[in-house]
């Protein structure tokens, strides 16, 4: 074989799919998969008792449906297994000001992992003192604003924090106020079954205190010997989308060890023991998650055995689920506009492969998941059901990137056309939170259904939103609806 001078990647045919056999019905709505409310009626999906002809015509494509029942349902089965226990929902995920009451409302606590994020909890009314503070290089406007607010906690994470945090929390003791209380992440060394940029507790990696250097236990130390701050326990986080509960088990032995080690070095007993997030969902059919009453059991289970074994009270237990309460809930409907069949070569068979290339009305800067991570995602036939056989396809969207893919390989009925819509699951986490205006393309709307009732959570950015930012442009008026804003005749569904 002659090498391809521009590399492996861009050498010979493209591989064969990896997609495997078509499934019996190309427009089944896995439960694991698809949001609690989604059915077919009449062949067409809907969602939260709206069907997705009507809201993509009185929203416009791109959209995220959000059922909220799924969402708060979620939240509630956490909240119910860790009775005892506290659970803070992941905010990075998917955060507005309705998400933050729902949360707020359910008695859920909160994670946000910038000043932003947490400004819009507190906007929201979001109670400060159930909200915690992550990130690895908070800002001293940051770690202020957290401070005044008086939140739950400061998920200490370096050395350079604790020197910033010090003074500001020295200030809000002499005015009379409390010490702030804080947690140390400690870097476990457990290498999590997962995706590269997104396992964050082996040791060559940004976050946390390492346990092996011995830094967490330092940073414990100095922390217990402050006395404008408050050591509450100790926090872990080892990665995200994990289907076991093994690498959770092995993180809570050993942070469990390092709170036995603080209580040798400082005779302080530390009450909290934070184990993250990172609790995996169903993107795909195949995919089998463990649910929240089986990690709570587990974890428990070892947080007990391992402080027995070190002779310490058991402490008060949390996790941060992100992507198990918001990611099932929501799907993005799109609007299909071109389709182009390419020829892979032969099957083998003599018979040419097509792959039919489903362009569609967003793309990566609503879902860079699949082009950064390399993610799976399954999408149906939104607006119709069809009998047509599947034809292989690949859902690709608008941007100027050939990696601009949304679902990398699936079947589709071979007779789906520009003016379809589709439907693509399991977008609830790390879609909108991570949208962006590549191609200036305009952030799209989240809608929550709920009941057969729709309300925008979050309207669809405008052409003069972007045009704000814009010094040469600013005054400009922009153009009047915006490009990709669905025209009152938009033809959703109109072949349905
Ligand atoms: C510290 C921390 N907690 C919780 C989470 C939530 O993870 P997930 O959404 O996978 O549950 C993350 C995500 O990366 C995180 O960094």
């Amino acid at each position: 074989m002659r090498a391809h001078p521009a590399g492996p990647l861009h050498g010979g045919m493209t591989p064969p799919p990896s997609v495997g056999l078509p499934p019996a019905d190309l427009g089944a709505l896995d439960p694991e998969v698809w949001p609690r409310s989604a059915r077919r009626v009449d062949g067409e999906l809907h969602l939260g008792g709206r069907p997705v002809t009507e809201l993509a015509r009185a929203h416009g494509t791109p959209l995220f449906v959000l059922d909220e029942d799924d969402f708060r349902g979620r939240a509630a089965d956490f909240a119910t297994a860790f009775t005892g226990a506290d659970v803070h929902y992941a905010s990075k995920a998917f955060l507005c000001g309705q998400v933050a009451r729902w949360l707020a409302d359910d008695g859920l606590h909160l994670d946000a992992c910038s000043g932003n994020e947490l400004a819009v909890a507190l906007a929201a009314g979001f109670p400060a003192g159930r909200i915690a503070l992550h990130g690895n290089n908070k800002s001293l406007v940051e770690l202020q604003l957290a401070v005044d607010a008086g939140i739950g906690h400061v998920v200490l994470d370096s050395f350079d924090e604790i020197d910033r945090l010090v003074p500001m929390a020295a200030a809000r003791v002499a005015a009379g106020g409390s010490p702030v209380p804080v947690l140390i992440r400690t870097t476990v060394g457990i290498e999590a079954h997962t995706h590269e940029f997104i396992a964050t507790a082996h040791e060559d990696q940004k976050f946390g205190f390492s346990l092996a250097t011995g830094d967490a236990l330092t940073a414990a130390v100095r922390v217990i010997r402050e006395p404008a701050l408050h050591l509450s326990g100790l926090h872990s986080h080892i990665g995200s989308q994990i289907f076991d509960t093994a690498g959770f088990e092995a993180a809570a032995h050993r942070v469990v060890g390092l709170m036995g080690q603080v209580h040798q070095a400082t005779g302080e007993v530390l009450g909290e023991l934070n184990l993250g997030g990172g609790f995996g969902i169903a993107y795909l059919p195949d995919d089998d998650p463990v649910t929240p009453g089986d990690v709570a059991r587990r974890l428990r289970t070892v947080v007990a055995a391992e402080c027995a074994a070190l002779d310490l009270p058991v402490p008060r237990l949390a996790v941060e689920p992100g992507r198990a309460i918001a990611g099932p809930g929501t799907v993005t409907l799109y609007e299909i506009g071109t389709i182009k069949p390419v020829r892979l070569g032969s099957s083998g068979h003599g018979a040419p492969q097509v792959r039919n290339y489903v362009s569609v009305d967003g793309g990566m800067s609503d879902n860079i998941r699949t082009a950064l991570y390399d993610a799976s995602y399954t999408c149906v036939l939104a607006n119709r059901t069809s009998d047509a056989p599947p034809a292989l396809c690949r859902v690709v969207g608008k941007h100027c990137e050939s990696g601009d893919v949304l679902v990398r390989d699936l079947w589709l009925p071979s007779d789906v056309q520009p003016g379809d819509l589709l439907a693509v699951a399991a977008t609830g986490a790390y879609c909108w939170s991570m949208a962006s205006n590549y191609n200036y393309l305009l952030k799209p709307p989240v809608v929550a259904v709920r009941d057969g009732a729709a309300t925008e959570v979050v309207r669809r950015q405008t052409l003069a939103d972007v045009f704000a930012l814009d010094a040469v442009l600013a005054d400009v008026p922009a153009p009047s609806p915006a490009i990709d804003q669905p025209a009152p005749e938009h033809p959703v569904g109109a072949r349905s």
